[in-house]
C-alpha cells in the first residue's frame, strides 16, 4: 500500500510500449454488466487498482466475477443488491456510475455521497438532475442519496456541462426504460462510444455517441456480450510525455491515433517528430522541448485534461514559458508544489499555471497527491538529474498497468519499493 517508485533520471527511453486498455472505458462498462444478467467477457481489461474496486462493488452486489489474463468474465444474472457501500463509494469517486445501471435493473439504489477528492469538489449535481428528469425519486441524507422509481420516463435532458459521467449515467439508466431519451450537449470522449458499442452489443438501441446529442431508445431485455476495451489514450500521451521529458524515440503499439489528437498537436509543437499508422505512433523526442505557448483543457476532442499535468512535467525543461488553463478540474495543479521541489518554475494563479522552462530538474523526496499528477512526478524524475523517490504510489497504480514494468522495459533505471 505504501509502496515508493525510485526513480534514477537522465536516461534516454528506447522501446515499444504497448498501451493497456482504456481505464475510464472499462469503469463504465462494469456498471454496464449489471443491466443484462447475464455473461459478459471483457477483453482488453486493464489490470487497475480503480478495475479491482469495481469487480468488489460488482461483487458485492452479487454478480460472480472471474478474471483471466486480461480477460474479465462477469455473470450478473444472480445479482440482487442495489446498495454501493461507504467505504467502497470512497475508494473510488467514479463509483457513482453504477448508479444508474442499479438503478435501471432494480428500481432503487442507495450510496454514500462521493466526498471532495484530490481534484477538488466533486459534484454530481448533473447527475442527480438528469435522473430526476428521468422520474427517479432521490433523497439525499446523512451523506447518502437513496434513490428509487416505479419506472423510467423517457425524456429529452440538455447537460449544462458535457459531463462524461453524467452522459454515461443517463445511457445506463435508459437503456432498458419504455422510450426514448434524447441526451443534448453530451459529452463526446472515445470511452462513450465505447460503452454505446457494448450497450449495443447487448442489444441496446443507442446511437449519437461521439456527437453532442445522443438517442437512446430503451429495449426490454439486454443480452449476453463480449467486448475489447478501446486502447487508454492518456496512459498513451503519458507515455509520450515520459519520452519527451527524457528524450530518445518510443513506438506506442494498441493506441488509436484519431483519440489523440490534441496530444500530437502539441506535441508538434513542442519539437517532437510524430509518426502515426493505424495502431501505433513512433515519438522521437527532440533534444531540447520547445515551450508550447498555450494549452487549455477542454471536453474532448479539445486538450484532455488527464493529460495536463504529465505534459506539464516534460514542459518544465523546455525553452521558453508555456501557458497552462485547468477549464475542467477546480484544483488540478497539486502536482505543481512537488515540480517546484525538483527545480521547476511554475507560477500559478486560478485555473492559470505558467511554466518557464529550466536548464534541468533535480531528483527529490515527493509525494503523489492524485494519479495524473503522480504520473507527472515520474515524468519529471525520468528528465531529472539523480535520484527522485515518489511516495503514495497507489495514486499512480489506480491508472497505470504495471507502470514501472512498463517504463523500465524502455530503459528507465526505476524500482518499486
Ligand atoms: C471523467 O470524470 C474521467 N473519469 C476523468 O478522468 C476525466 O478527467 C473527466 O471525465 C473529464 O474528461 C472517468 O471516466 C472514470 P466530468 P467525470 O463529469 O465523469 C464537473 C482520470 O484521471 N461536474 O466530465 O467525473 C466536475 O466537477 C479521471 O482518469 C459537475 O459540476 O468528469 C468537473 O469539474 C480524473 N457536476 C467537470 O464537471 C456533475 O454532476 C468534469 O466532470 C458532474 C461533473
Amino acid at each position: 500500500m505504501m509502496d515508493k517508485l525510485v526513480i534514477e533520471g537522465s536516461h534516454q527511453l528506447e522501446g515499444e510500449v504497448c498501451v493497456h486498455g482504456a481505464k475510464n472505458a472499462v469503469l463504465p462498462i462494469l456498471a454496464a454488466t449489471i443491466l443484462n444478467g447475464g455473461k459478459n467477457v471483457i477483453h482488453s481489461c486493464p489490470d487497475l487498482k480503480d478495475v479491482r474496486a469495481s469487480v468488489n462493488i460488482l461483487k458485492h452486489l452479487g454478480c460472480e466475477v472471474e478474471m483471466q489474463d486480461g480477460t474479465l468474465v462477469i455473470n450478473s444474472s444472480g445479482a440482487c443488491g442495489f446498495e454501493i457501500p461507504e467505504r467502497l463509494m470512497h475508494e473510488m469517486r467514479s463509483s457513482v456510475i453504477f448508479l444508474g445501471a442499479i438503478i435501471a435493473r432494480f428500481g432503487k439504489a442507495i450510496a454514500a455521497l462521493p466526498g471532495g477528492c484530490e481534484l477538488g469538489p466533486r459534484p454530481i449535481d448533473l447527475h442527480l438532475s438528469a435522473f430526476r428528469q428521468l422520474g427517479v425519486d432521490i433523497e439525499e441524507e446523512h451523506g447518502y442519496i437513496k434513490c428509487s422509481c416505479d419506472r423510467i420516463v423517457p425524456t429529452a435532458i440538455h447537460l449544462d456541462f458535457p459531463s462524461v459521467g453524467a452522459t454515461e449515467n443517463i445511457m445506463l439508466v435508459a437503456a432498458l426504460a419504455q422510450g426514448t431519451t434524447i441526451i443534448t450537449n453530451a459529452a463526446k470522449e472515445p470511452e462513450i462510444e465505447d460503452l454505446q458499442k457494448y450497450l449495443n452489443s447487448m442489444g441496446a438501441k443507442i446511437a449519437g455517441a461521439g456527437t453532442s446529442v445522443i438517442q437512446i431508445e430503451g429495449v426490454k431485455k439486454l443480452g449476453d456480450v463480449e467486448h475489447s476495451v478501446i486502447p487508454d489514450r492518456i496512459a498513451a500521451a503519458t507515455y509520450l510525455s515520459c519520452s519527451a521529458a527524457a528524450g530518445g524515440t518510443i513506438e506506442l503499439k494498441n493506441v488509436i491515433p484519431s483519440h489523440m489528437e490534441a496530444f500530437l498537436s502539441v506535441a508538434e509543437q513542442y519539437g517532437a517528430k510524430i509518426y502515426v499508422s493505424d495502431e501505433r505512433i513512433v515519438h522521437v523526442a527532440p533534444k531540447k522541448l520547445e515551450a508550447v505557448k498555450i494549452v487549455r483543457t477542454l471536453p474532448y476532442p479539445g486538450f484532455p485534461t488527464d493529460a495536463q499535468s504529465p505534459l506539464m512535467a516534460a514542459l518544465t525543461l523546455a525553452r521558453g514559458a508555456s501557458i497552462f488553463v485547468e477549464n475542467i478540474f477546480e484544483s488540478r495543479y497539486k502536482h505543481v508544489y512537488e515540480l517546484c521541489r525538483m527545480g521547476a518554475d511554475i507560477t500559478v494563479d486560478g485555473r492559470t499555471a505558467v511554466v518557464r522552462g529550466v536548464n534541468e530538474l533535480s531528483g527529490a523526496n515527493v509525494c503523489a497527491m492524485d494519479l495524473r499528477g503522480g504520473a507527472a512526478l515520474a515524468v519529471a524524475a525520468l528528465a531529472a538529474n539523480g535520484r527522485t523517490v515518489i511516495s503514495n504510489v497507489y495514486h499512480i497504480d489506480r491508472g497505470y498497468e504495471n507502470f514501472e514494468k512498463t517504463l523500465k522495459a524502455l530503459g528507465a533505471k526505476i524500482t518499486r519499493q
